[in-house]
């Protein structure tokens, strides 16, 4: 049994400990927001926040989170934050096919928190390059990136 915190609420998951973290989320928690890409740890699409740090739930055993906190794009979306960026990826309509955006935004969302500065184009396509998308949207994550900061520094969000 392994007990960890989703989303502000506290969860008990009876799966083997090796279960990779994405699957207990999407199958045993249901939520589906979290997506499946490459399971080797290499596009992003998994990505949830654990502790506050984003980490590519395809590769992250249940045993390795017990006791610890886990956001995903469900929760994301509630915070400040994951608001001023959603309100951002649909003024810029930055999304195509969807599928690679959910992490996307949790990786932006990471980003943003830890922001000392203005982000700059390059900044936000630099800290965002390991976050594959195959529709080919990143200047439009850029632009929406950019924008939320903004927003969040004007304080509406
Ligand atoms: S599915 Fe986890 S990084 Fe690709
Ligand atoms: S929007 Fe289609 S893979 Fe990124």
């Amino acid at each position: 049994m392994t007990q960890m915190t989703v989303n502000n609420q506290k969860v008990s998951l009876d799966t083997p400990a090796d279960t990779p973290l994405l699957w207990a989320i999407r199958e045993k928690l249901n939520l589906t927001g979290t997506k499946f890409g490459c399971g080797i740890a290499q596009c992003g699409a998994c990505t949830v926040h654990l502790d506050g740090a984003p980490v590519r739930s395809c590769s992250v055993p249940v045993s390795a989170v017990s006791g610890r906190k886990i956001t995903t794009i469900e929760g994301l979306m509630k915070t400040r934050t994951g608001k001023a960026l959603e309100a951002a990826w649909n003024q810029v309509q930055t999304p195509q096919c969807g599928y690679c955006q959910s992490g996307q935004l949790m990786a932006a969302a990471d980003l943003l928190n830890k922001a000392k500065k203005t982000l700059s184009r390059e900044d936000i396509l630099s800290a965002m390059s390991g976050h594959i998308c195959r529709c080919g949207t990143y200047n439009q994550i850029a632009q929406a990136v950019a924008l939320a900061q903004k927003t969040l520094k004007g304080g509406q969000a």
